[in-house]
């Protein structure tokens, strides 16, 4: 398999798949143009081949910039197509990647997010016509590695960018606006830091291993009259709900203009 592309993203794509064990070290071709990049990835993970340019695979993941996505298909294509590629490239739909790529190739889309690189993403994977089952279920085991994974039609990749893409600065606003409330309160920033850090991560865990919903855990620590009802009353009257979905919207919004104008 060859992730073309051995920045950040192909980086953590690449550790992903070594920590789990999905594919072996030998198994794998990461191809950077930089060489700094393809000495890094040596380094960090032996027994990966890296190379200068695509290199003919049976799979591949497309991990470079949106503006340099047409070149790499198509070098990637003149080498020989491979059987399935999945672009994690933003905003470039699965239409041009099959015109880049060719006929013979089964085309994927996905959009992974920051937390990758700790193994922490949720990703979303789309398929084009070309998409048969067997190719979702590699997309799934590939993105799997390095995260969580969800299928969608691909009209709404750009609803998941602005969603989980950019959720993680949405998050990271909410921490900020709270240790600062904590340092207003009289803790100093150590102390708030690390009770905001720790509220977010048990919060986070009780939603992923409860499988309760949202509602109902706000439900179990809110009581009537009580501290967080006063507290979950100032945030809706200032708007913290609507203000939430605003900007899910906008960041869609962003990347839907973004897509049509990277494709000119
Ligand atoms: N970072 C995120 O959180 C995130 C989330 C979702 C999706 N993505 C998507 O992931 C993609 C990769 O992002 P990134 O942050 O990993 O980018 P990056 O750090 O710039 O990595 C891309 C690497 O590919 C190299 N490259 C470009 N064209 C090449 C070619 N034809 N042959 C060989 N190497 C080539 C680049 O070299 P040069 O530096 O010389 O250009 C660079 O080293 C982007 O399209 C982005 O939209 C990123």
């Amino acid at each position: 398999m060859l992730v073309l592309g051995g920045g950040r993203m192909g980086a953590a794509l690449v550790g992903g798949l070594l920590r789990s064990g999905w594919i072996e070290a030998s198994d794998l071709v990461v191809a950077d143009r930089r060489e700094l990049a393809r000495r890094d990835l040596g380094h960090r993970y032996p027994g990966v081949a890296v190379s200068d340019c695509p290199v003919e695979a049976d799979s591949a993941v497309l991990a470079v910039k949106p503006h340099d996505a047409e070149r790499a298909a198509i070098a990637l294509a003149e080498v020989g197509p491979p059987a399935r590629v999945m672009s994690i490239v933003a905003g470039v739909p699965v239409s041009h990647l099959q015109s880049w790529l060719g006929p013979q190739t089964a085309v994927l889309r996905a959009m992974p997010n920051m937390p990758a690189v700790l193994g922490g993403a949720a990703s979303a994977v789309a398929g084009g016509p070309s998409a048969k089952e067997e190719d979702f279920a590699w997309a799934e085991a590939v993105l799997s590695s390095f995260g969580v994974v969800a299928r969608v039609p691909e009209e709404l990749l750009d609803a998941v960018t602005g969603l989980s893409g950019s959720g993680p600065a949405y998050v990271l606003m909410l921490v900020e606006a709270m240790v600062e409330a904590g340092i207003e309160q009289g803790l100093d920033r150590e102390a708030s830091n690390l009770l905001v850090t720790h509220t977010l991560l048990g919060t986070a865990r009780m939603l992923a291993e409860t499988g309760e919903s949202p509602v109902a855990l706000r439900a179990s620590v809110t009581s009537p009259g009580g501290t967080t009802a006063a507290g979950v009353r100032a945030l809706e009257a200032n708007g913290f709900r609507s203000a939430v979905m605003e900007a899910v919207a906008a960041a869609a919004e962003k990347s839907r203009q973004l897509g049509q104008d990277e494709l000119g």
